[in-house]
């Protein structure tokens, strides 16, 4: 497998200053996710507390797809640096082609509406719960999809936004 930081500038086509520096950084923090992705595992089986293992195991989940989201970037990285043509793990951004505007603007517009109506769903259970909000994980768990919520907003307000103005 060859690595970007292995490569030097002879080749005028080769990556750049840029290209390997971020490529090293990348490549870097996959490892460092792996460390910790393992410490997680190892809490998760060794813990004596069930809701400490239950909240772990959400982590895990997490930390898998941050792993995979690093490597996707170093790989996509790699890609575009050395010119290899072919498709990166990170799709381009395609949102303003003729052939997928109105489509991305429609999707989203739907996706969105149903990401507020769950935000205030969400925020009604967070009021029913606030009786057993230190005494169960329930609250805790209801606050983290808040959050996640907020996240789903963004992505899809991003691929909105990039879609650009209808033309009307
Ligand atoms: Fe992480
Ligand atoms: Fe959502």
């Amino acid at each position: 497998m060859t690595h970007l930081t292995d490569m030097t500038d002879a080749s005028s086509a080769g990556p750049s200053a840029w290209e390997r520096d971020l490529y090293a950084h990348l490549t870097t923090h996959v490892e460092a996710e792996r460390g910790l992705l393992q410490e997680y595992r190892a809490a998760a089986e060794t813990s004596p507390s069930k809701a400490l293992r239950y909240l772990v195991n959400m982590l895990i989940e997490d930390e898998i797809r941050h792993h995979k989201i690093f490597t996707d970037l170093a790989e996509s990285l790699k890609n575009d640096a050395l010119l290899t043509g072919g498709e990166p793990a990170i799709p381009y951004i395609d949102f303003d082609q003729a052939s997928n505007r109105e489509s991305v603007i429609d999707l989203t517009d739907q996706l969105l509406q149903k990401e507020q109506e769950d935000a205030l769903q969400l925020k009604h259970l967070q009021h029913e719960l606030r009786d057993v909000k230190d005494t169960s994980l329930w609250n805790l768990l209801v606050d983290l999809m808040q959050r996640d919520t907020q996240k789903h907003i963004a992505i899809l307000r991003f691929a909105k936004k990039h879609a650009g103005r209808r033309k009307r």
